[in-house]
């Protein structure tokens, strides 16, 4: 039976617990014992509400060992692995920390705010021989897998235009509103919209340059709105869009439309639709199970069968941080094209 301790049970945090519920439920080998949050309103079991459904609106936490302090949890609890739902300006110092105490680490996305933050982190998970994955959940979400199948597998030829979309309304719920300033979260730009990004990166590889428009809309906040291009050498059309301030009961959306030679699939409303040019439109049966569920899962077992992480590994998610950080530099510069180095 795998031990986690479980540190930040804010919006994101209580979606992981959610999961961990359902593991257990399920009989899969998991165990959450302890809980860390530096604030502790938070144990009174009332879930953040964020502009998506990420779990429960309320938690029984009487069953778990709870911590207002990480240090303490290290020490008192024999964990297997340390899962992080900390702000992002703390995810480099908490993951390191858990690493060199000698714990496997699942930490949240964006994996930090830079890639030197990253590379400490991967630096110290080679020197501890411990493992570290980032929960980019869209590589194991249903809709985006078949794309990555679509893309992989050629069946449509290849792709020729790709548009990917997140927008949702301005986040209000965070932790002394971290998310709203832009040195400790990034903006839209790294919080959200990195999820695109990170996807672009997966299905497509690293663009050789970006160009971004972004705009900052909240006082003090990151670029809130924005849209890049990706230039890649066979010339196909890659853009994204993101805007965190749609507001007036918008909630949360994201879609994407990719056009292959030979057809192309929509994800909308929920829903994957494939119009193969030469055949019938169809709407495909996505998986039950949502990408947070599956990351979870598929980092418990590497850990448990001391498997490599291999679909999200550290590597690639601080190269979506890098990607991000060329489309800041051009959104500072209005657009000018940025290489990714
Ligand atoms: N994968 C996704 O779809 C997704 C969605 C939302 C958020 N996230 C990510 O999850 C992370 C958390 O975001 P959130 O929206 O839950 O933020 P949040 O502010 O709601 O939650 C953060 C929690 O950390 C706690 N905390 C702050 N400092 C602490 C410390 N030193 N020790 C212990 N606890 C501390 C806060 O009290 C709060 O409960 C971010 O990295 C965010 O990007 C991911």
């Amino acid at each position: 039976m795998l031990k986690v301790g479980l540190v930040g049970i804010g919006f994101m945090g209580g979606g992981h617990l959610a999961k961990y519920k359902q593991l257990e439920k399920e009989g899969f080998p998991v165990e959450l014992v302890a809980l860390c949050d530096v604030d502790e309103n938070k144990f009174k079991g009332k879930a953040v509400e964020g502009n998506l459904d990420v779990g429960e609106s309320k938690y029984d936490f009487s069953k778990y060992r709870l911590y207002k302090d990480m240090d303490e949890m290290l020490e008192k609890e024999e964990l297997d692995y340390v899962d992080i739902a900390l702000p992002t300006y703390l995810h480099a110092e908490a993951a390191i920390k858990a690493l060199n105490a000698g714990h496997h680490v699942l930490c949240e996305k964006p994996m930090a705010l830079n890639k030197e933050q990253c590379q400490s982190m991967i630096d110290a998970a080679k020197k501890n021989n411990k493992k570290l994955m980032i929960g980019h959940c869209l590589r194991f979400e249903p809709a985006y897998v078949v794309l990555k199948e679509y893309v992989d597998n050629k069946k449509l030829g290849d792709v020729t235009c790709a548009y990917f979309y997140r927008g949702g309304t301005t986040p209000i719920w965070s932790f002394e509103n971290w998310l709203l300033k832009r040195e400790k979260s990034g903006g839209a730009m790294l919080d959200q919209h990195i999820h695109d990004v990170d996807t672009i990166s997966w299905l497509f590889g690293t663009p050789e340059k970006v160009s971004t428009l972004g705009k900052i809309v909240v006082e003090e906040s990151g670029y809130d709105a924005l849209s890049t291009n990706y230039f890649y050498k066979d010339g196909k059309v890659v853009n994204a869009q993101d805007d965190w301030t749609l507001n007036g009961g918008y909630g949360f959306k994201m879609t994407y439309r990719v056009n292959f030679e030979k057809g192309n699939l929509i994800f909308e409303g929920g829903k994957v639709t494939v119009h193969e040019n030469e055949g019938e439109k169809f709407v495909v049966d996505l998986e039950k199970e949502d990408g947070y569920y599956k990351e979870i899962k598929y980092f418990a077992n590497s850990v448990m069968n001391d498997t490599a992480i291999e679909v999200a590994t550290p590597e690639s998610s601080m190269q979506s941080v890098v990607i991000v950080q060329a489309e800041m530099a051009s959104a500072d510069e209005k657009g000018n094209f940025k290489e990714v180095l």
